[in-house]
């Protein structure tokens, strides 16, 4: 009888301990990518903020070089509008940055807002 005990036991261990192996998470390391200004970021501003940010744009600030948009990042409110905030470029005007433009400017910004 002890035995029969006995084997149950190891034999629900040993199958638990299986069942752990199985659950263990496998953890996706995905490295952050760089994202240049020059390559992404200037050409999201052309085409979602410069109808309105260049020097006769209804919009606050020139967008059309870097000098223009690093004013907009120093001030703080490149990231509280666009990442926080998220009502710029204006909602409803069909300027709209997709999930992916929204997560290259806040990575961008993230990392230093770099003339790249
Ligand atoms: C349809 C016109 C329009 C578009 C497109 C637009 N903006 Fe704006 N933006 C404005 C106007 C007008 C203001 C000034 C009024 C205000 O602060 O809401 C402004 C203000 C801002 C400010 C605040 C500046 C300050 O010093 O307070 C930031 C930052 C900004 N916009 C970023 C962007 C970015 C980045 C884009 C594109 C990804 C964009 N905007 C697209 C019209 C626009």
């Amino acid at each position: 009888m002890m035995k029969i005990v006995f084997l149950i036991i190891v034999f629900g261990l040993s199958f638990q301990s299986c069942t752990f192996e199985n659950l263990e998470p496998t953890i996706a390391v995905i490295p952050e990518q760089i994202i240049s200004y020059s390559a992404v970021i200037a050409p999201i501003n052309i085409a979602k903020c410069n109808d309105c940010h260049v020097p006769q744009g209804t919009g606050n600030g020139d967008f059309s070089t870097y000098a223009g948009v690093k004013v907009k990042v120093d001030n703080g409110s490149m990231y509280s509008r666009v990442v926080l905030a998220k009502n710029m470029p204006t909602p409803g005007t069909g300027y709209n940055l997709s999930e992916t433009e929204l997560n290259q400017y806040t990575l961008w910004l993230n990392q230093g807002a770099k003339d790249n």
